[in-house]
């Protein structure tokens, strides 16, 4: 047990309790479809596609192919001044099923990466035009958009940013949209779309001369599953573009089938001028994140700019051979499988299971979209986050893996699962729930 510890230890896990892991560990050794496996043998349900990112299930033959060939035929290609194949291929791909128009792509290593690139694009994109006093980004409270400075300067989350000092500056943030006097509401709710207008209440304190871009989750995940009301993307797109100020979705969970459509812009119908995405985009198999741009965007940067470098910005692994073999091998994959319709589809049986949660004990809310759901759970008195950490573990425990934040449980299970998993999950919850203090 000694060795055990000394081994675990120099490992510096993120967003950890690392003393706790350390002394009781959980480690995954293998992982098929809807499963994990762990190191002693049990098989876990994947209630979570592992990090809102295995969308087309574990182990997709097709993309373990593309990646082991790849490795053998080009390692790694430098991305600046140097192009390889496969990196075009898969941007074009990629923008055949962005929202139209949105088929200029930058790829980056990883979410945070891609949130940082769009935060600079838009930046960039307002000095181009002509509007360079435009240097101001809004966010949103309890958004979450990675953990580089950019992310966690329009994020909204107080614990991700109250141990690294003064964030950019400049930075000013919306309301969220989650109204917890309407409890249960499935999908979205008909109230709250002029929450949206605390964008032209900025405008006005701030002066439109000052604002660059809006960034925000069209469904907020690692706060705990916050779905827009009706009309509010509509609208803050329509204020944004009444004041020339781009609208960016952070569509990292959202992309790649979570609603049951290729991208929440698709979904709910509203077109940003930026998408950043990543997780689904290889099926969470090699790390990859990317931007979407408007071709309106892209070409005032790219054709507007004095020859040479237009924008002097890009990452190492922007492109990475193996991430753009399994990525074009995960949209394949998701088009074969016709995955996204597939998940349209086991939304209302989804739907129906979560909500069939609402009487189990500690629940105080159910919220849903797509194959998303957050379960809402009292928090212990002056212990915010206890219960649902003791679920998690109890979940673990029985063979179910969920995801906890704060005291809401988060789930996303592969686009894959059946309805009999659906309710393999909602059971394991409600017996987890039940042993609960
Ligand atoms: C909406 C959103 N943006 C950005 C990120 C950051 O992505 P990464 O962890 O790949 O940097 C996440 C990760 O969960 C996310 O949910």
């Amino acid at each position: 047990m000694h060795a055990l510890r000394n081994d675990l230890s120099s490992y510096w896990m993120p967003f950890t309790h690392n003393r706790g892991f350390k002394a009781d560990p959980r480690l995954l050794a293998s992982a098929r479809d809807m499963h994990y496996f762990t190191s002693d043998g049990r098989a876990i349900l994947d209630g979570t596609a592992g990090l809102w990112c295995v969308n087309a299930g574990h182990a997709q033959p097709r993309i373990v192919e593309a990646i082991q060939r790849q490795a053998a035929i080009l390692d790694y290609a430098p991305p600046f001044q140097l192009g390889h194949p496969l990196a075009f291929e898969l941007a074009d791909r990629l923008g055949q099923i962005m929202p139209r128009g949105m088929d200029r792509i930058f790829f980056t290593g990883s979410g945070s990466e891609a949130v940082d690139t769009a935060l600079k694009i838009a930046l960039a994109y307002q000095r181009a035009v002509g509007q360079g006093s435009r240097t101001r980004l809004i966010g949103r409270e309890r958004g979450y958009h990675g953990v580089g400075f950019g992310g966690i300067s329009v994020g909204g989350m107080v614990a991700n940013r109250r141990q690294f000092g003064a964030m950019l500056p400049g930075v000013d943030h919306l309301r969220h949209t989650h109204d917890s006097a309407r409890p249960f509401t499935r999908g979205q709710a008909d109230q709250g779309a002029e929450l949206a207008d605390d964008l032209e209440r900025l405008v006005a304190l701030h002066g439109v001369e000052t604002i660059a871009a809006v960034i925000v989750e069209p469904v907020a995940g690692s706060t705990g599953v916050l779905v827009p009301p009706e009309g509010y993307l509509e609208r803050l797109r329509e204020i944004a573009t009444r004041h020339g100020i781009l609208l960016i979705f952070d569509e990292v969970i959202t992309g790649f089938g979570r609603l049951g459509a290729a991208t929440a812009a698709e979904y709910f119908g509203v077109t940003p001028d930026l998408i950043t995405m990543a997780k689904g985009l290889t099926n969470g198999s090699v790390p990859m994140g990317a931007v979407a741009a408007a071709r309106h965007v892209h070409d005032a940067i790219v054709d507007g700019a004095a020859p040479g470098i237009e924008l002097f910005h890009g990452y190492t692994y922007s492109g990475h051979p193996l991430a753009a073999a399994a990525g074009i091998a995960t949209l394949e994959t998701y088009a074969e499988q016709d995955l996204f319709a597939r998940a349209a589809a086991l939304a209302p049986a989804w739907e129906a299971a979560m909500h069939g949660l609402r009487a189990a004990r500690h629940v105080i809310d159910v919220r849903n979209l797509g194959l998303v759901a957050g379960i809402e759970l009292a928090s212990r008195d002056g212990a915010p986050g206890a219960r649902a950490m003791a679920v998690f573990h109890r979940c673990f425990d029985q063979g179910l893996l969920v995801r906890v934040t704060g005291d809401t449980i988060a789930l996303s299970p592969p686009l894959v699962i059946s309805e009999a998993q659906i309710g393999e999950i909602a059971d394991g919850i409600a017996r987890a729930l039940g042993g609960t203090d």
